[in-house]
């Protein structure tokens, strides 16, 4: 297993199991069914439990907006493969791949909904505050999403480009999923922040390294199609970077590679690879990771848990930059 904290995890699971999102016409529910049955890391709703265990032994009172989470990830997964018409997720069939597009966009729709009833069923005093802070996070995926497609269409990203791109699509929301557990267990506004921020920053390397999965990683563990990314002409960590270390004719070359409608989508995959392989992007993106991953840390301490609560914290941070899918 992936995460250490199983008993977290397992309660996560049987929570997801027992939501119910509706049964009536089945084409809108069932969708929302099956993605959760085909499972995930459950990554972010851990995070909401570990934080806010790091103030109140209870997680109890962190489930709800643990589940409210994950269910607007699943939400966001269902729009993205539709996005980046991506047809394998988890191991299995997209949902617009399995239904339509059309089910997919809707069953959606009802998931995003279902996250905000669930995110208004947070303790009473801090309603206003999840809402808010919730909703700010939502539409901060939607512009990192917006922006992910229109790179598709740039040949010229830069590196700074492409990172605040991965803060809007990815690591706000595992920064909110910190903060608010922190909150939940009665962390300060402050530490409550300090943990946001750790959250962001394992955020942009979570981006970075998925971006290197999708080149570099094996499909039966990360559950999607490799070189995914290449044929949707993705402006990742691995091409921005690549750009941004080529000479002229290279950069040329791949620009033109990644523009080319006509290239057989194997060919185009490997003539992209050898380029990145002549680069050392590999390496490169192991450099970043190593960067984003101290910088996390550093936002630990000072914290107000003792230190063998943040070690915990820490050790999942660990096993998270190491994670084959
Ligand atoms: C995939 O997220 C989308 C990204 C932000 C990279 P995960 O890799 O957490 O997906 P699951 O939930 O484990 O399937
Ligand atoms: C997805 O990024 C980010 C969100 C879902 C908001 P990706 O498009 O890289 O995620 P995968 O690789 O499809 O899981
Ligand atoms: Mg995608
Ligand atoms: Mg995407
Ligand atoms: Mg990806």
């Amino acid at each position: 297993m992936l995460f250490s904290s199983e008993k977290a995890l397992q309660r996560i699971n049987s929570e997801l199991l027992l939501l119910e999102f509706g049964n009536r016409p089945a084409e809108l529910y069932e969708p929302l069914y099956y993605i959760f049955s085909l499972g995930g890391k459950r990554l972010r709703p851990l995070l909401t439990l570990m934080a806010c265990q790091l103030y109140e032994e209870n997680f109890e009172k962190s489930l709800k907006p643990a589940l409210a989470i994950e269910v607007f990830h699943n939400f966001s997964l269902i729009h993205d493969d539709i996005m980046d018409q991506a047809n394998v997720r988890r191991g299995k069939p997209t949902v617009h791949t399995k239904w339509d597009i059309p089910t997919a966009i809707l069953s959606g729709d009802v998931a995003l909904v279902e996250a905000y009833k669930l995110i208004m069923e947070v303790d009473e005093n801090l309603k206003t505050k999840a809402f808010s802070l919730f909703s700010k996070t939502a539409k901060e995926v939607c512009e990192g999403q917006q922006l992910d497609m229109l790179f598709e269409k740039r040949q010229q990203v830069s590196v700074a480009e492409y990172m605040e791109m991965i803060r809007l699509k990815t690591a706000v929301l595992l920064g909110f999923s910190l903060q608010i557990g922190a909150l939940v267990g009665g962390a300060s506004e402050e530490e409550a922040s300090k943990l946001r921020s750790f959250g962001e920053n394992i955020g942009l390397a979570f981006q970075v390294k998925d971006d290197f999965l999708d080149a570099y990683g094996q499909a039966s563990k990360i559950g999607k199609t490799i070189g995914g990314d290449i044929v949707a002409n993705k402006k990742t960590y691995l091409y921005t970077k690549a750009m941004e270390l080529a000479d002229d004719k290279t950069a040329k070359e791949l620009g033109a590679i990644f523009e080319n409608q006509k290239l057989a989508v194997d060919d185009k995959v490997k003539t992209v690879m050898a380029i990145y392989d002549q680069l050392q992007i590999e390496k490169e993106t192991k450099i970043l990771m190593e960067e984003l991953y101290v910088r996390a840390v550093k936002n630990l301490s000072g914290l107000s848990p003792g230190i063998m609560k943040i070690a915990k914290l820490k050790a999942f941070a660990d096993e998270l930059m190491g994670r084959e899918h």
